[in-house]
């Protein structure tokens, strides 16, 4: 693992998966203290927008900003240069956009950062969605392996500046060891043992995505769907120490 992630607890980001902003608000109010970060993504966010980002912040929480941007350089860049203003500390685009659009993105970022006195956040590269298999890759024209594309995307993504990618367990590894120990892990797909596996296909528990060198483990529903989140997400870390 790296130094990117110090504490246990502040590896473990939670999916605020909800329509509703008044119950986002307080999951998010009782998880701030608990987590690294709270995830807000594309139902989240056209609902309830940049606001539910400051309120967060202002309970002192952190963001993973799960927009996955893909369009051309310039206005990924430009979205990108947003996200830095909103102050989140995690924001994703497609690698599938391309080398451009990942140097663009990654420079217009460190330079409003640079001119405006920002925290940095680091950007993150969505490689092959993990919904789609060889024959959806096939039919889109792309030929090989699955996970030979999602470690080239990961190269690629490194070599433009992007600081980590999105991947499922099965990938870490191999990630791991194309893009050495500094490059970002970020794994969803996480099941506490004994848990049922959802919609997740491939799940991997909290101890042992830690024990792989996963930077940070995004949680969603086994804590916000849970009687008593805080408790499901002490007991998540609690999985997460024992991997260490
Ligand atoms: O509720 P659950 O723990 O399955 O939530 C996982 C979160 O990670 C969701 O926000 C989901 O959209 C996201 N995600 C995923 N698989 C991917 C990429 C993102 O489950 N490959």
């Amino acid at each position: 693992m790296t130094a990117a992630a110090s504490s246990v607890k502040q590896r473990l980001i939670v999916a605020l998966d909800l329509a509703d902003p008044a119950r986002a608000r307080s999951l998010a109010t009782l998880l701030a203290p608990e987590v690294g970060m709270l995830k807000v993504g594309k139902q989240l966010f056209v609902n309830a927008g940049p606001d539910i980002v400051r309120a967060i912040h202002d309970l002192g929480g952190e963001v993973f900003l799960d927009l996955k941007f893909h369009d051309i350089p310039n206005t990924v860049a430009a979205a990108g240069v947003e996200a830095a203003r909103l102050g989140v500390r995690l924001f994703n685009i497609h690698v599938s956009g391309g080398r451009e659009m990942m140097r663009q993105t990654a420079a217009a970022v460190e330079e409003v950062c640079g001119n405006e006195g920002l925290r940095r956040p680091s950007v993150l590269g969505v490689t092959v969605l993990t919904s789609l298999d060889g024959p959806d890759l096939e039919a889109l024209g792309m030929q090989g392996e699955v996970r030979t594309q999602v470690v080239r995307m990961a190269r690629m993504a490194q070599e433009e500046g992007l600081a980590g990618v999105v991947c499922s367990a099965q990938e870490a590894q191999e990630i791991r060891g194309a893009c050495g120990d500094s490059f970002l892990l970020v794994t969803p797909g996480i099941r506490p043992a004994g848990q049922q596996a959802g919609d997740q296909k491939r799940v991997m528990t909290p101890g042992d995505a830690v024990a792989a060198g996963i930077d940070y483990i995004v949680v969603g529903r086994p804590i916000t769907g849970a009687d008593d989140p805080v408790e499901a997400a002490r007991s998540v870390v609690a999985e997460m120490k024992g991997g260490l």
